[in-house]
């Protein structure tokens, strides 16, 4: 594995990797990885015969109250397990390389980013997928690796390709979670001992949201309130929002005909966690 701190080192590479007629595969990541990424990674090796994973803390995706400046970083572990996984390039930019004096493109998806986080994290977005489309640029991935985790930054991105006819396929890989049930992230190191087991009723209102679902209730605001009810009992979780929602729009939904995504936020002390789950013909 090759640690790459530059744009053109990672074309370099992709042209000769190209010229081979490898398929590439991109895993883009802020770092401290887990689990979580390292399926992703795993899945992107399965399916290509180069695979870049990036580094990359993206500060234009934090808004200014936000824990820019205290998010785990880790290069030399992630290098470690980046190795370990059998990744081509390690692509680790500064955020000078990234963004240089002078910088001022953005790439803004409307609609779906207007409603949940984005409501929440005004300019996430923006941010997200702006570095997306330069990390896509930078790599010209054939596939790119993205967790049902972040719902919907998954769909927003899945529509930016959509729009702008970027050539590549985005793969989406199921949300990974600790034995327990919590989702692994990156941002679980910053909970206490409580704190962390306080957050557990975020999975556990989501799986009983899906029993509810199994069992027969199509109503989307009984679905609603059986999360909300259930996280309110932990006094130290704080919701930001729960939603019902159609797949697709991320539009609120009152009947759960066929399909929906149940997402919620929450607070835990200082730390907000996102969570969801889809509720379809597959729930078992
Ligand atoms: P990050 O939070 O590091 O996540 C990188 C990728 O790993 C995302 O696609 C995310 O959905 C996925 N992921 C995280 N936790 C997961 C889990 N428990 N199960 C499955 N997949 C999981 O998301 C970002 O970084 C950034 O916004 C990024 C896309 C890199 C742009 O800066």
């Amino acid at each position: 594995m090759r640690l790459v701190y530059t744009i053109d080192e990672v074309r370099s590479e992709v042209r000769v990797a190209r010229e081979l007629g490898k398929t590439i595969g991109l895993v883009p990541t802020m770092g401290a990885l887990h689990e979580g990424h390292l399926t992703l990674i795993r899945r992107a090796r399965e399916q290509c015969g180069f695979v870049i994973v990036s580094v990359f803390v993206n500060p234009t995706q934090f808004g200014p109250s936000e824990d820019l400046a205290r998010y785990p970083r880790s290069l030399e572990e992630d290098a470690r397990k980046c190795e370990q996984a059998g990744v081509d390039i390690l692509f680790a930019p500064s955020v000078e390389e990234m963004y240089p004096e002078g910088f001022d493109t953005w790439v803004e998806v409307k609609g779906i980013t207007e409603v949940l986080e984005g409501k929440s994290r005004p300019g996430h977005f923006r941010g997200v997928t702006t570095v997306c489309a330069k990390l896509f640029n930078i790599s010209q991935p054939n596939y790119a690796y993205f967790g049902m985790k972040d719902y919907q930054q998954l769909k927003v991105i899945q529509k930016m390709v959509r729009d702008l006819n970027m050539p590549l396929e985005i793969v989406q890989v199921e949300t990974v979670r600790e034995p327990d049930g919590l989702a692994m992230s990156s941002r679980n190191s910053y909970l206490s001992a409580e704190e962390r087991q306080a957050a557990l009723v975020i999975s556990r209102s989501l799986m009983e949201a899906r029993k509810a679902f199994t069992d027969g209730e199509r109503n989307a605001k009984r679905v609603q309130e059986l999360i909300s009810n259930l996280i309110k009992v932990e006094p130290c979780v704080h919701i930001d929002y729960v939603a019902v929602v159609d797949p697709e729009s991320l539009r609120p939904i009152q009947t759960i005909d066929r399909s929906a995504v149940v997402l919620v936020a929450a607070w835990i002390g200082n730390t907000r966690l996102i969570d969801n789950i889809v509720l379809d013909s597959a729930c078992k």
